[in-house]
């Protein structure tokens, strides 16, 4: 069952606990929290006080994305804010097996992202420790940008490393882009997890129906 993971960053920040209830109702699976620094990436968002929040408003799990440099100095804040799950960007990790096993330590599930121009190749040595690939479909730093076409191609790859390596439990989470008219092309190509931010909060007939549409392009098309 592909899990659909709304980003808070497209939600309205002055009813935020209404939103994620919101989609909590529709059938949301995960609520997906953009973390940016105006650093790794040319935006600032939120930080573990707003994971906190989101953490209160709902018993689902919170999917924390960290686009920011040096996240081993967040890490524990973002645990105790209550993650559930921390995926870090490969591009800020010098040492990313130590940071991987740091965030299992820590007790939340370890999870790598890579830019578009990131090649999937880099995860080799550190298959074994993560528990999430996130494969970026467009470049960080705001919602509401265009799919990159040729994503589909690299969460293909990624997928086949995956079973190459024996991992192949481990999900493949896509963000950027992903609405009803490409969930079935990520999905398609081996995609477990949907990161939607405009399609979700920005539907004209509310979150919930962002959802909604959302899920059935992917059941109409499988
Ligand atoms: C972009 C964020 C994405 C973004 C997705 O840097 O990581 O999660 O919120 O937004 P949409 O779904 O609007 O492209
Ligand atoms: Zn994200």
């Amino acid at each position: 069952m592909t899990i659909i993971a709304p980003s808070i960053l497209s939600a309205d920040f002055g009813r935020l606990a209404d939103d994620v209830q919101a989609v909590e109702a529709a059938g949301a699976d995960w609520i997906h929290v953009d973390v940016m620094d105006g650093h790794f990436v040319p935006n600032i968002t939120i930080g573990p006080l707003v994971a906190d929040a989101v953490r209160k408003a709902t018993s689902l799990p919170v999917d924390v994305h960290l686009m920011i440099e040096s996240p081993d100095m967040y890490l524990e804040d973002f645990v105790k804010a209550g993650a559930d799950r921390i995926t870090v960007h490969q591009e800020t990790c010098p040492h990313l097996h130590r940071t991987l096993q740091r965030i299992r330590d820590l007790g939340a599930f370890p999870g790598v992202a890579l830019n578009p121009s990131t090649p999937i190749a880099t995860l080799q040595d550190v298959i074994p420790y993560l528990e999430l690939v996130l494969v970026m479909t467009v470049n960080p730093g705001f919602g509401g940008q265009a799919f990159i076409p040729t994503s589909t191609k690299k969460i293909r790859a990624a997928r086949e490393l995956l079973e190459k390596e024996g991992r192949g439990e481990v999900p493949i989470q896509v963000d950027g882009g992903v609405g009803p008219e490409t969930a079935s092309r990520v999905v398609g190509a081996g995609a477990d997890v949907l990161v939607a931010g405009s399609a979700v909060f920005g539907h004209p007939d509310g979150a919930g129906e962002g959802v909604r549409a959302l899920r059935s392009s992917i059941s109409t098309s499988h």
